[in-house]
C-alpha cells in the first residue's frame, strides 16, 4: 500500500514539474524541425536484467509521449531514427522484433495518429524491409497523406551518406541527359533530391544515452542544427526531458557563422 501511495505522489510531482517546464516554453520560438536519435534502449533493458528487445518496447512508449508533446506544442516536423542501414548487423531476432514493433505500432496507433492530423512519411530505403512492414507503412502514408498537422518522418533503413549518394546520382543523371546544367546545382536544388525535400532542416537534434555523435543521421540536413545530448536512455525520455531540451534550445544563440 505504501508503495502505491509513493507511486501516486511521484506521479503527481512529475506532472507538476512537467507543467512548470511547459509554461516556460516560448511557443513563438519552437524548432521548425526536431530530429531525434532514439538511443539507449538496449542498455536501459540490460540495466534491468531484461532482454534488449524489452528496451525497444519501452522505447515505443517514449516515442508515443514525444509525438504527443510535439503535437501539443505545434512543432511542424519531427524526424525519428528508428532503424539505420547499419542496424542489420544486429542479431536476427532483435531485427525481427524491431520490424514487428513497427508493424504492431502502426496497426494499433494509426487511427489515433490520423485523428491527431499527423502526416507520416518514411525516409530511407524501404524496399529492403519485410513485406508486412512495407505494407503497414504504405497504408500509414496513404491514410495520412492529406493531413496538415505534425509531419512525422520515420527513418527506417536510413543512412545519411546513402541518401546523399542517391541524390548525387540522380543529379548526375540529369546533367548527363541535359535536363540540368552543372551551374544550376545549388544547395536548394540538391536538397530537393533528399527524402526531406520541401521540409525545413532540423533546428534541433536530440540524442539521449550519453553518446556524442550523429551516427550517419541526416548528414546534409543537420548542417546548422543545435545539438542536445543527455545521459538518459531513450525509454526514460519523458515529456519533462522533452521540454528541457526545447528550453535549452531556446536559450541558444544561433549565429549561422555570423556575429
Ligand atoms: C537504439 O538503441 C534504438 C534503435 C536501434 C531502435 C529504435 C526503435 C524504437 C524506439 C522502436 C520502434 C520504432 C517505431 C517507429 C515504432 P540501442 O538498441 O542501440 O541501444 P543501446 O545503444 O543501449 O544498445
Amino acid at each position: 500500500m505504501r508503495k502505491f501511495w509513493t507511486g501516486v505522489f511521484q506521479n503527481r510531482k512529475r506532472k507538476v514539474l512537467e507543467q512548470k517546464l511547459l509554461a516556460q516554453v516560448d511557443r513563438t520560438k519552437l524548432p521548425r524541425h526536431l530530429a531525434i536519435i532514439m538511443d539507449g534502449n538496449g542498455r536501459w533493458a540490460q540495466k534491468r536484467g531484461l532482454p534488449r528487445t524489452a528496451g525497444h518496447r519501452y522505447g515505443v512508449e517514449a516515442l508515443r509521449k514525444v509525438i504527443e508533446a510535439s503535437v501539443e506544442l505545434g512543432i511542424p516536423v519531427l524526424t525519428v531514427y528508428a532503424f539505420s542501414t547499419e542496424n542489420w548487423k544486429r542479431p536476427k531476432e532483435e531485427v525481427s522484433v524491431l520490424m514487428d514493433l513497427i508493424v504492431e505500432y502502426l496497426q494499433k496507433e494509426l487511427d489515433e495518429l490520423h485523428q491527431q492530423n499527423i502526416k507520416i512519411r518514411t525516409i530511407g530505403s524501404i524496399k529492403e524491409l519485410p513485406f508486412n512492414a512495407r505494407e503497414e507503412l504504405a497504408k500509414a502514408e496513404k491514410t495520412t497523406a492529406q493531413n496538415s498537422g505534425l509531419k512525422l518522418n520515420v527513418a527506417l533503413n536510413y543512412g545519411g551518406r546513402m541518401e546523399i549518394l542517391e541524390a548525387a546520382r540522380t543529379v548526375a543523371r540529369q546533367v548527363e541527359t541535359g535536363v540540368l546544367q552543372s551551374s544550376e546545382i545549388t544547395e536548394e536544388l540538391f536538397s530537393s533530391y533528399l527524402f526531406t525535400a520541401g521540409q525545413p532542416d532540423p533546428d534541433l537534434l536530440i540524442r539521449p544515452s550519453g553518446e556524442y555523435r550523429i551516427s550517419n543521421f541526416l548528414l546534409w540536413q543537420l548542417a546548422y542544427a543545435e545539438l542536445y545530448f543527455t545521459d538518459i536512455y531513450w525509454p526514460d525520455f519523458s515529456k519533462e526531458e522533452f521540454y528541457r531540451a526545447i528550453l535549452d534550445f531556446q536559450g541558444r544563440n544561433r549565429r549561422y557563422g555570423g556575429v
